[in-house]
């Protein structure tokens, strides 16, 4: 008789035998695994776990003040907030090619998040949100294609370059147990059921030059379209949805006036695992209803349209 209180308690123990009363770091971005393995290391082992959130400026409306409430003031979790928007946005100005931008925020991510850690003393162990199917898709795919479509953000290699050993208390798992883990130790519905992240964050939803003006724009659209796929309840039906901002501008009008802003893709689809995507069959009156309310409530957008390929063909991001 299995049950997820009994994982928790089973993989509690493990930490605790596997740590001892050494300090262990876990990077923190706010998506589900790394909140589940943040909150049930902290059940843990308490005040031995210090979590790295690196903040790259490409975080969408209020996430990192969402983070920084959610794990240092309701959960009193030691917190670094490497407030690093500046760095990176200066990095990225000019770069448009997707594979210039993901590379350059991968090598800064892990500068900075290597310059947090080593200011925490006495840190032997590294926390990751390893999951099962990471763990087998790493041994599966070793003799599989070697085309690179994206290259993927992540920090592998690092324990080993840090001096630091690995803690991976969700290696058995399976996203939606997971999901029942997050559930188990407390953390919030919103957090347990968000849509995946990726780690470039916004900077894959600019085709073309990242600006800052383009960013703040996209945040506003990607919160208003969210909040209407909430009040539809649509979102636990959609695997995943955003905004994109188009890296182009377009003649509209507005009251008596031309406009000459920005036009903007939404995306949704469902999937399984990401690997293929369909996009999401959503009623005309929502995507009526929802075009209008972002041209009147951004400022910076007169156009916007509806992303309707599948992956594959088309991947779910757009860089
Ligand atoms: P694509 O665009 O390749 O995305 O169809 C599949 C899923 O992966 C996410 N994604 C990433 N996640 N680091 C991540 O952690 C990345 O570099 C990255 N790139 C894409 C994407 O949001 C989608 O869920």
């Amino acid at each position: 008789d299995w049950t997820m209180g009994a994982y928790r308690d089973e993989a509690i123990a493990k930490i605790r035998a596997q740590v001892g009363e050494s300090h262990v770091i876990c990077g923190l971005s706010g998506g589900v695994d790394s909140s589940v393995t943040a909150v049930l290391l902290h059940e843990a082992i308490g005040d031995q776990l210090t979590c790295v959130f690196v903040d790259h400026g490409l975080l969408r409306q209020n996430e990192a003040q969402e983070v920084v409430t959610m794990f240092r003031d309701h959960y009193n979790m030691k917190l670094i907030h490497a407030d690093e928007a500046e760095l990176f946005l200066d990095e990225l100005e000019g770069v448009s090619d997707p594979e210039v931008k993901r590379k350059t925020i991968g090598r800064l991510f892990i500068d900075v998040f290597q310059r947090e850690a080593n200011k925490i003393e006495g840190a032997e162990f590294l926390a990751q949100g390893t999951l099962y199917p990471d763990v087998i898709e790493s041994v599966s795919f070793s003799g599989g294609p070697s085309v690179t479509i994206k290259s993927h953000h992540n920090v592998g290699g690092l324990p080993e370059k840090m001096g630091l050993k690995l803690v991976e208390p969700l290696r058995e798992l399976f996203k939606d147990e997971v999901r029942a883990l997050g559930h188990e130790l407390g953390l919030p519905a919103s957090f347990i059921g968000r849509h995946p992240f990726p780690g470039p964050g916004l900077a894959i939803r600019v085709p073309g030059e990242i600006t800052r003006e383009k960013l703040e724009i996209l945040r506003k659209a990607d919160a208003v379209y969210i909040d209407q796929i909430r009040k539809h309840g649509l979102y636990d039906e959609i695997w995943q949805a955003f905004v994109a901002i188009l890296p182009v501008r377009t003649v509209g009008v507005m009251g008596d006036g031309r406009t000459y802003d920005y036009a903007c893709a939404l995306r949704a689809v469902t999937s399984v695992d990401g690997m293929t995507a369909d996009y999401y069959p959503f009623s005309h009156d929502f995507l009526g209803e929802t075009a209008t309310r972002i041209i009147n409530e951004v400022q910076g957008i007169n156009r916007v349209t509806y992303d309707i390929t599948s992956k594959p063909p088309g991947t779910i991001e757009w860089e």
